[in-house]
């Protein structure tokens, strides 16, 4: 089957997709067919961005009375991808709690809270599938000794992200559920150049590359599958 066949009329929830891999995912899922309800901080912007027949709904994934009241609106979900996070190049010697707070507050509570709220819609959906968008910065392997990409903070989130994955897949397998973290590559968006890029050296991977491989990485994905840290482009990443 093509990623058009498995994805035609399955609806998709994607949150934070105002912008970068979000957007991307929303324009390629919406060129498959799948109903997609896009979330975004602003949900005007978004929308004046975002392909026309998109439902855009407002969520903040820090507040959890804006992540009850979208929860409220959706009925049924197939495939939830949370894409929404903060990342930029710091330390963890330069961060403090406040800040380290603030990193874990939005990527790893946030994506707690969302699938969490979400989970009875999921539940009603036929193919209940939950799509964390992580990082190769949260591969303990891959992080050991590691001095490219965002480190630090952000790459504790990750490792977060990984886990949370995990257990929700213990957790929810039985019942029928897919649950997996994917890495969208190196990727030319207001994230992935804050990494920096150097005109020598290798160069980020454009959004649309990025949401095309995810969106067949979830086309094809199978209940055995889950728990797999995939990368964009299907290959199987160390944890
Ligand atoms: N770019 C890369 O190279 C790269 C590499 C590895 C992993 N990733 C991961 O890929 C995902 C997307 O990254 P990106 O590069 O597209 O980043 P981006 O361009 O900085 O976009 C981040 C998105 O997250 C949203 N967001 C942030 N905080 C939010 C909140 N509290 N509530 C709701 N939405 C919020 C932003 O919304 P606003 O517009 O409202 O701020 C925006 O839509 C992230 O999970 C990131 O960690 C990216």
């Amino acid at each position: 089957m093509t990623a058009e066949q498995n994805l035609k009329d399955t609806t998709v929830v994607v949150i934070g997709a105002s912008r970068g891999i979000g957007l991307g995912l929303v324009e390629r899922l919406h060129e498959a067919g799948a109903s997609v309800i896009a979330t975004a901080r602003k949900p005007d912007e978004a929308a004046a961005k975002l392909p026309k027949g998109v439902r855009v709904e407002a969520l903040d994934i820090t507040k959890a009375d804006s992540v009850e009241a979208f929860a409220k609106k959706v009925d049924k979900i197939d495939t939830l991808i949370v894409n929404a996070a903060v990342g930029h190049a710091d330390l963890m010697k330069d961060t403090d709690a406040a800040q380290l707070q603030w990193y874990l507050d939005s990527n790893v509570v946030g994506a707690h809270r969302a699938v969490l709220a979400l989970l009875p819609a999921l539940r009603s959906g036929a193919k209940k599938q939950i799509v964390l968008i992580s990082s190769t910065s949260g591969s303990l392997e891959k992080q050991v000794g590691a001095t490219s990409g965002f480190t630090g903070p952000y790459a504790v989130t990750k490792a977060a992200t990984n886990m949370l994955a995990v257990q929700y897949h213990n957790e929810l397998h039985k019942e029928g559920f897919t649950v997996i973290p994917i890495h969208p590559g190196w990727v030319a968006t207001d994230m992935g150049l804050e990494a920096g890029v150097n005109p020598k050296g290798p160069q980020p991977i454009s959004i649309e590359t990025s949401s095309s491989g995810i969106v067949n990485v979830v086309a094809q994905l199978t209940p055995d599958k889950s728990a797999t840290f995939f990368q964009y482009d299907g290959v199987k990443l160390p944890w």
